[in-house]
């Protein structure tokens, strides 16, 4: 008896997280609001690749429509309610408020929808934490060069103080752009992610030393000028895996593992977090590959002193986002073959005897694994205060509503939290969590096939009705007891 009341007391334990601790959900501008030339709106770099067709999104599918969000959003807040979140994370879409991109012409619409958004939320006590750009960009800037120009820099940072200026007095919580790691090496380095063309080895650090850039700039524009008044915090999120070596008794591949990480992460966090330049390991390798394959300089550019100083310190928070663990394996591959993996000597794939999300799916259900990497950013990064801007897990469509196996993903996660805010270990500065994503979305190439929402789209319906997964109704038990139960 004794033992069985132990059993059951301890099994049903409540874990609270600390007081103030934010929950909430993600979405973005191109994968929900649909009205894609609506009311002014400019056509941006997805709309352009997905109406080219091509088959190199499922089914050609495209985000015309999406989840409606652009007219439904009385809608979205519901779903935003019911939960009870005390954050949503949306992003703005530029070509909706500037639709070529610059300040030359503003369209009233798009500052009126947003203006409504984030009155919404604010009136019904939920923060808004908003992106300004989630991988949709003005098509007429691509057409300009895009990230692949130094002139983005002061362009974005135009379009940064327009919204600063513009909904600032509300907003206080920035991230001026979605995973310029992911946006760099899907869309510039393998050419899969819109604007579509594959430049292996080089654009890639092209776009991302551009981005890292306009960041900065945009952040020094928020501190000077809006920060006294408005009182926010600007952020970059950044993509990571937990990566571990395939061999953990390999020194190499160790090794490789710990470019990988470089590579996804601190080739970013670095340069913002610590000193304003990018890691030593990642600069002597690329040069050493340049060198070999006759290019005059490394392919990795370098940032002036100016720069440096500009870059170093460039954030409030660090905004991570977070969805499953890799193994790396050292390899060698010969100078002819260009590609940033290929700088590095390394190989990544999921270990065989984890289980995947669904068939195909690069996510790995590896819930432990959020800790790790937690502890890594702390490590690394002087113990900064970290905010979870995405996790999330998908389901294959049809996506059934009893979603147990999902729930138990998030579940899990949210007790590896619990783990470093609640009872300290780790010591990590963690405050907020955001689930990717509120809403089933147009997940980029895989379309409607994968669904990451908390509720259900039915995108057959023109209504477009909005139904909760399981996973929605544990989550807002979670939210509303501010903590999760362990099973039973
Ligand atoms: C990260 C991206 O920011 C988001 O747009 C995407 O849908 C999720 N990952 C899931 O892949």
């Amino acid at each position: 008896m004794m033992t069985m009341a132990f059993l059951s007391s301890s099994y049903r334990e409540e874990l609270t997280f600390p007081e103030g601790f934010g929950w909430g959900a993600a979405t973005a501008a191109y994968q929900v609001e649909g009205g894609w030339d609506a009311d002014g709106k400019g056509p941006n770099v997805w709309d352009t690749f997905t109406h080219q067709g091509g088959d190199r999104v499922f089914r050609n599918q495209t985000a015309d429509v999406a989840c409606g969000s652009y007219t439904l959003w009385g809608e979205d807040l519901k779903c935003i309610k019911q939960l009870g979140l005390t954050h949503y994370r949306f992003s703005l879409s530029w070509s909706r408020l500037l639709p070529d991109g610059t300040t030359g012409f503003i369209n009233q619409k798009g500052i009126d929808y947003y203006n409504k958004m984030i009155d919404d939320l604010l009136a019904n006590g939920v923060i808004p934490v908003v992106t300004l750009y989630h991988f949709d960009l003005p098509q007429h800037l691509e057409d300009q060069g895009g990230w692949k120009t130094g002139a983005i820099v002061e362009v974005f940072d135009a379009y940064a103080q327009f919204c600063f200026g513009t909904f600032g007095d509300r907003v206080k919580l920035w991230i001026t752009i979605n995973e310029p790691n992911t946006l760099a090496l899907l869309a510039y380095d393998k050419g899969i992610f819109a604007p579509g063309v594959p430049n292996p080895g080089n654009r890639a650090y092209q776009t991302a030393h551009n981005m890292i850039k306009a960041h900065a700039k945009a952040w020094h524009s928020y501190d000077s000028l809006f920060r006294k008044k408005q009182n926010g915090q600007v952020s970059m999120s950044l993509f990571s895996p937990w990566v571990e070596p395939a061999d953990p008794t390999s020194a190499a591949d160790q090794e490789a593992a710990k470019g990988i990480m470089a590579l996804a992460l601190d080739l970013f966090a670095k340069p913002i977090f610590i000193d304003g330049d990018y890691p030593a390991v990642l600069k002597s390798q690329v040069a050493a590959m340049s060198k070999k394959q006759g290019y005059p300089s490394s392919r990795l550019p370098e940032f002036t002193e100016e720069e440096k100083r500009m870059i170093k310190g460039s954030a409030d928070f660090f905004a991570i986002q977070y969805y499953t663990a890799c193994l790396a394996k050292h390899q060698e591959y010969s100078e002819g073959e260009l590609n940033i993996l290929k700088d590095i000597n390394t190989e990544v794939f999921p270990d065989p005897s984890w289980k995947v999300s669904q068939p195909g799916s690069w996510i790995s259900v590896t819930p432990w694994s959020i800790r790790k990497l937690l502890k890594y950013i702390k490590d690394l990064y002087n113990n900064p205060v970290i905010y979870i801007t995405e996790n999330g897990f998908p389901q294959g469509d049809p996506a059934p509503l009893d979603d147990t196996q999902r729930w138990e993903y998030i579940r899990q996660t949210i007790q590896e939290l619990y783990k470093v805010t609640a009872i300290h270990l780790d010591k990590v500065s963690l405050q907020l969590y955001c689930v990717w994503s509120l809403l089933d979305n147009f997940e980029w190439t895989q379309g409607y096939s994968s669904r990451f929402g908390l509720y259900k789209i039915d995108f057959e319906d023109s209504a477009l009705p909005q139904v909760p997964y399981k996973s929605a109704m544990e989550y807002a038990k979670v939210i509303q007891s501010n903590g999760v139960k362990r099973p039973l």
